[in-house]
């Protein structure tokens, strides 16, 4: 794929890449735009503004949900970071995910996906494509035997994430490229837990990356989005069918504090990875833990994956006690700094703990193997741990509070 961004490397592009010009004042960092529709020029025609397959930086803004300044701009950053063509935001990650899918998929069509993703896509693809006359698989996609055998002549897209939530499982995705291509299949990746700071899924021959925009890309935990990024042509298409025709889309405001975001992105996760690591070397050595994963520790099952992958290991990581839900009780009531919470990616250290009983019955489903290998990462539960950007000490000391 082209990077239409060749000569600035990622810091500088966080900071400097969309800003739209602002018309009036000579402003050095971007303002909000909230209008919903422009004044047209006269002799616009219809299907000649930002809602055209063709539509440029000159072309005329037409109408909000087609495309407006502050998502133009987050979508020419995040694609910059992606070293992609073109990008399309929506209104939440699962807004994007949902998106991509039911404009790549119809009726007769198969699709190839991870056995363990994030819930709301493992809901979605379980419960509502099948009803639409798509047929779905489900493989553990850390296997590679496992997808070529997943694969059939009806495949149009797979559908990986890469470290999965919430086990951290890894997918490698230059290998799984190639076997989507040779069965004539797109591949998407949701690097919303890598960020285009640790992992670039364009550049290892994906053709979608996508991003729930809520998590570290907007970081302060204050805004939903959601992104898809691609080639151009796929990304126009996309826009048309799935943002302009399903309406799913961001707010100005949201699409400004999500670019503000990104400008401190790299330096967050240098910051997230270090304290990441420190807490995890506490975990790993406390006798109350019984297992912590995280894939910059040298016990990390997918380490030679991880290093080859990863060029960040991000601040997820996982771990487990012998008495799982007893610990998640004392969090919630005793933590001075962790929030007992969900989500992940923002400045606070988040914790939230996921019994294996519970995630089955609810959302995967897995069966057989597929069960016993979910067990193998996860036991009977564990404790997804976003670590945020406080210092590693009181974090470290939080968690003894609660462990002790
Ligand atoms: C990996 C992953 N993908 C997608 C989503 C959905 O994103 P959103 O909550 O912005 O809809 C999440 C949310 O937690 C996630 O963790």
């Amino acid at each position: 794929m082209k990077d239409p961004h060749p000569h600035h490397q990622l810091a500088t592009r966080a900071i400097h890449a969309g800003k739209v010009k602002d018309q009036n004042f000579a402003t050095s960092s971007p303002g909000i735009q909230p209008s919903v529709t422009y004044l047209l020029p006269p002799d616009l025609g219809f299907g000649q503004g930002k809602d055209s397959g063709d539509a440029t930086n000159e072309t005329p803004w037409i109408y909000q949900r087609w495309d407006s300044p502050n998502a133009h701009q987050l979508e020419t950053r995040v694609a910059a970071l992606e070293g992609a063509e073109a990008a399309v935001s929506f209104g939440s990650g699962m807004a994007a995910a949902t998106g991509l899918m039911l404009h790549k998929l119809s009726a007769g069509d198969h699709l190839l996906i991870a056995d363990t993703c994030y819930v709301g896509v493992a809901e979605f693809v379980r419960k509502k494509l099948p009803a639409l006359g798509i047929d779905v698989t489900l493989v553990d996609t850390s296997d590679l035997n496992a997808v070529v055998a997943g694969m059939t002549p009806r495949t149009k897209l797979v559908w990986i994430e890469t470290p999965t939530n919430p086990t951290l499982r890894l997918a490698d995705i230059a290998a799984i490229a190639e076997i989507a291509h040779a069965g004539g299949a797109m591949l998407a990746v949701d690097s919303t837990f890598a960020t285009p700071v640790g992992t670039r899924p364009l550049h290892l021959g994906a053709d979608f990356v996508m991003h729930s925009l809520t998590k570290y890309l907007c970081g302060h935990g204050d805004a939903m989005g959601g992104i898809i990024a691609g080639r151009q042509a796929d990304i126009a298409a996309l826009r048309e069918d799935s943002l302009i025709h399903s309406g799913a889309v961001i707010s100005p405001f949201n699409a400004w504090l999500i670019s503000r975001g990104i400008e401190t992105l790299p330096i967050r996760m240098a910051q997230h990875a270090r304290n990441a690591l420190a807490v995890a070397t506490f975990l790993e050595q406390h006798p109350k833990v019984t297992r912590v994963i995280y894939p910059g520790l040298a016990s990390f099952p997918q380490r030679e994956l991880a290093q080859r992958q990863m060029s960040n290991m991000s601040g997820m990581l996982t771990f487990a006690v012998s008495d799982g839900p007893a610990l998640a009780h004392r969090m919630a009531q005793r933590f001075k700094v962790f929030h007992y919470a969900v989500s992940l990616g923002h400045s606070r250290s988040l914790v939230v703990y996921v019994p294996t009983a519970g995630i089955q019955q609810g959302s995967f489903q897995h069966q057989g193997a597929a069960l016993a290998g979910y067990r193998q990462w996860a036991g009977e539960g564990i404790f997804r741990t976003s670590i945020g950007l406080e210092d590693a000490d009181d974090l470290i000391a939080d968690l003894a509070q609660v462990l002790d």
